[in-house]
């Protein structure tokens, strides 16, 4: 079996980006991605999503090795353009492919593609199939993950799914595409900054997606992005259900913005004091240094979140303002959260600001106190106080 044969009749034909500096122009890809494109050959054959326009001679010498027959359908789960992008392209070289989708994703090439003509599309439900002859590929919609026309295709005769972004990660493909024939350490870690960053926002909907789904036969999970699944599908659907729920690890997340240090020996103060009271798990983030990336990521996967912001022209702290943002945006929640603020003349407006993010988000505060000007006794002695409050807060929502 060759290294991009994912099983009998279906292959991989997608590609790596260790170009990109950063998805969607903000996450950082130390890894590089992949996005992942499949073709299915059984009487006809389809291929199974799209990559971005930068990557696209790659993809079509791909597809170009993987299949002499040309390509009766193009299934399009997801039309993102990171997928979608080099669709023009693959029309271009294939001129009597028909696009498989949804109502939703016909809208959406037509304005991102400029594909107009209504006969180039197989407009497909949630339920319907398509009979490759042979081989059949049934569609369900699994709207917002992540976007409102997605679906996933499920490839009756091999129980396999193709999942658009669901059970994705960042992380180019190191010449192995499926799980069996790789060491997949760090597209776990991956997974988890994948997830928070992209995807985190949804997770509704991915519990959603994952109810619908719970009764199919997986043999394989075929992803847009990271490596193909096949032995370790359990871990990997049981990481995409806890992080849709919100679920998260013991550990603790200080995520702090600091001027000239004075907020910041705040947080090494109450990190030691939860050192001392036992917890073992803790990371500290200065916001102004720090990829939001990393914050995200680390937000989502442990349980307590502890947030600190000197006053910065009657606001939080810009760095700590946007960190806090994108909290909201993800309705985080179900997390243990402190905080704490400093400030010198303006008044202490922190307090505040952190109350109204936790009045909106339904996160309560469990824990806060602030100092004005630097650290003195009464700070250390508030940041005890602060601390016992934190661990008698984890000890009531384990
Ligand atoms: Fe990989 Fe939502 O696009």
């Amino acid at each position: 079996m060759k290294i991009n044969e994912i099983t009998d009749s279906v292959y991989y034909v997608g590609v790596n980006d260790r170009v990109t500096v950063r998805f969607e122009a903000m996450w950082p890809l130390p890894y590089g991605v992949s996005y992942n494109s499949y073709l299915v050959r059984g009487k006809k054959t389809a291929l199974i999503d799209g990559v971005k326009i930068d990557e696209v001679q790659d993809f079509l010498k791909n597809i170009d090795d993987a299949s002499t027959a040309g390509i009766d359908y193009l299934v399009v789960n997801h039309t993102e353009p990171d997928h979608s992008g080099a669709i023009p392209e693959v029309v271009r070289a294939y001129p009597d492919i028909r696009i498989v989708g949804n109502a939703k994703t016909v809208e959406y090439i037509k304005g991102f593609c400029k594909i107009t003509d209504d006969s180039r599309f197989l407009v497909v439900k949630d339920g319907d199939t398509l009979d490759l002859g042979g081989l059949t590929l049934r569609f369900a919609l699994i709207p917002m993950v992540h976007w409102p026309e997605t679906m996933v295709t499920y490839l009756e005769e091999r129980n396999l799914l193709f999942s658009g972004d669901a059970f994705g990660a960042f992380g180019a493909l190191n010449g192995a595409v499926v799980d069996r024939d790789m060491d997949t350490s760090i597209y776990y870690e991956e997974m988890y900054r994948y997830y928070s960053n992209i995807v985190g926002k949804y997770g509704r909907f991915v519990t959603a997606a994952l109810a619908k789904l719970k009764d199919l036969k997986l043999d394989y999970i075929c992803p847009t992005h990271g490596p193909v699944w096949h032995d370790e599908i359990a871990k990997v659907v049981e990481i995409y259900r806890s992080l849709a729920a919100y679920e998260s690890e013991p550990g603790v997340v200080i995520v702090y913005g600091s001027m000239y240090g004075n907020t910041g020996d705040a947080a090494e103060a109450i990190a030691r004091a939860l050192a001392e009271r036992g917890e073992k798990k803790i990371i500290i983030h200065n916001a102004a240094k720090s990829e939001m990336s990393d914050m995200i990521r680390d937000a989502f996967r442990y349980r307590t979140l502890i947030v600190g912001s000197c006053t910065y022209s009657m606001r939080l702290f810009p760095p700590v303002e946007m960190f806090m943002n994108a909290m909201e945006t993800r309705e985080i929640r179900d997390k243990v959260f402190g905080v704490f603020g400093s400030f010198t003349w303006a008044p202490n407006v922190t307090g505040g600001m952190f109350a109204g993010y936790s009045e909106r988000m339904k996160l309560p505060i469990d824990a806060a106190f602030s100092f004005r000007h630097a650290m003195g006794e009464q700070a250390y002695k508030d940041i005890d106080e602060f601390a016992d409050s934190i661990i008698a807060a984890q000890n009531n929502k384990v």
